[in-house]
């Protein structure tokens, strides 16, 4: 340990809080300690968020008209000095707001050492994660949208193609591809309805909260706040000083569109595979096997299934590191932004990545068709003599009845005779064989969420017009 020396300003290494100790910090401890390497993300917010204190406190009449002058104008050109090599905005500084100070101080001395009055490390590296998250989550937003266009362009291509549908991963009824398709686009609109809601809850100004207790100088925080694009202030300084809940909401929001991220790839995995074959990979979305030849495996989608563990863990993570914090900032809170960058990243990436394959998709309609076909058409025979009098459950016990021994025979519907109709039911007529189609069955249904071909048209129709509000929005 060594004896500390009175810090000059000029010494980089002066921490924000040197006066009260004896000793430098041990370097590991220290290190341990330091978010600089990461938090420097937060830089553009951190100056923004300084700038707006500074008009506040010189309103409050804490700073001068030069020294405020001068404060701004050294953050603007900080800011530039950053925005134009992010790789300078480094050094041994404990984290960014410390760096911003330095900068400030190095530029303009005791005026820039007067911009702290008031102002806790606490309230503004919440303030700084709620002005970078709702910066950020517009990207995310327009990423969700393109994949969403993706899939509805994809549906339109797909035009009065039939498939089959699943339960269980076994052939449940047909439905159109175009059906199937829009089904992915439905919970990422969800998902982008969730990223605006997690937006609202990183709506509200921090600073006036001081480090627990508010501030002893005359802030207009109204003021502050719709400087700074906030609607609302806190509540409660004590609550804000630890409040992350809405970092949570925004991990939350990325696990949730990394579930779906990761259904989406499932669904393609097997619907792309031999077995399958419904939908082509194009080779461009593709890696071969170093050893087999004949491999074309789906690389993206399976990372894509494979990142959401870390979205999910992400969450998990941040839960559990609040779960146990006293009221009041702790340095745990310091995991919160790792977790939020991360997450970030990861759902951009992929939601980039699963555009890209899924834009690339071939359908193959044949396929798609053929496994149409068969014994999934049972339920729309079933219909059929439900519309000809005969109560459902017996229905289904005649159908039930008909399924079994074609099974056993390796026939299907299709390949039953009038007599064979017959034998089967009385209530069978002549026109029974054309129910048991797949174009029959889609056709048939009656609601709007329904695989009926015009209620899908219609869907592409109303997903359009979703896009085209949100685009504009
Ligand atoms: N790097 C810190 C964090 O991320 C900034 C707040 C520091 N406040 C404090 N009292 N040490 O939470």
């Amino acid at each position: 340990m060594s004896t500390r020396t009175p810090d000059s300003p000029e010494q980089p290494a002066d921490r924000l809080w040197s006066g009260r100790f004896d000793t430098a910090p041990d370097p590991e401890a220290f290190d341990f300690g330091v978010s600089f390497p990461f938090d420097r993300r937060l830089f553009e917010d951190d100056v923004t968020g300084s700038q707006a204190w500074a008009t506040a406190i010189r309103d409050a009449g804490v700073l001068t008209e030069a020294d405020h002058e001068a404060i701004q104008a050294a953050l603007t050109a900080i800011l530039a000095a950053g925005q134009a090599d992010p790789a300078s905005v480094t050094g041994p500084d404990e984290d960014v707001h410390s760096y911003v100070e330095r900068k400030l101080v190095e530029r303009v001395g005791d005026a820039g050492r007067r911009l702290h009055t008031g102002r806790s490390r606490n309230e503004q590296v919440s303030l700084d994660l709620r002005l970078y998250l709702r910066r950020r989550i517009p990207a995310i937003q327009q990423a969700l949208l393109a994949l969403v266009r993706t899939f509805v362009d994809l549906a339109e291509t797909a035009g009065d193609a039939v498939m089959p549908s699943y339960t269980h991963l076994r052939k449940a009824q047909p439905v159109l591809v175009a059906h199937f398709l829009l089904s992915h686009a439905a919970p990422l609109r969800r998902d982008f309805e969730r990223f605006a809601r997690a937006s609202d809850e990183a709506d509200a100004l921090t600073l006036g909260s001081g480090a627990i207790a508010g501030t002893s100088y005359s802030v207009d925080t109204a003021a502050l706040a719709s400087r700074l694009g906030f609607s609302r202030v806190v509540l409660n300084s004590m609550d804000a000083s630890s409040d992350r809940d809405y970092v949570a909401s925004f991990l939350y929001a990325v696990a949730l569109t990394m579930v779906h991220l990761s259904r989406i790839a499932e669904d393609f995995i097997i619907f792309t595979g031999e077995e399958h074959l419904f939908f082509e990979l194009s080779d461009a979305s593709a890696t071969g096997s170093s050893m087999m030849p004949q491999k074309k495996n789906p690389d993206p989608l399976e990372l894509v299934r494979g990142k959401s563990g870390r979205a999910l863990g992400r969450l998990t993570g941040w839960l559990t590191t609040m779960k146990a914090l006293p009221t009041g900032y702790n340095k745990d809170l310091q995991e919160d932004k790792e977790a939020t960058f991360d997450a970030e990243q990861t759902v951009l990436v992929s939601l980039a990545a699963s555009r890209a394959v899924v834009s690339r998709l071939g359908i193959n309609r044949e396929r798609t068709e053929r496994a149409a076909s068969g014994l999934l058409l049972a339920t729309d025979v079933a219909d059929y003599l439900v519309r000809r009098g005969v109560p459902f459950r017996r229905a289904h016990e005649i159908v039930g009845t008909m399924v079994r021994n074609l099974l056993a025979e390796g026939r299907d519907f299709s390949d039953l005779s009038p007599a064979e109709w017959k034998a089967a039911s009385d209530a069978f007529g002549d026109d029974a064989p054309e129910a048991a189609t797949a174009r029959a069955s889609v056709g048939a249904k009656r609601t709007p969420q329904s695989t009926q071909p015009a209620a899908v048209a219609a869907a592409i129709g109303e997903s359009r017009q979703w896009l085209a509000s949100k685009t504009r929005a």
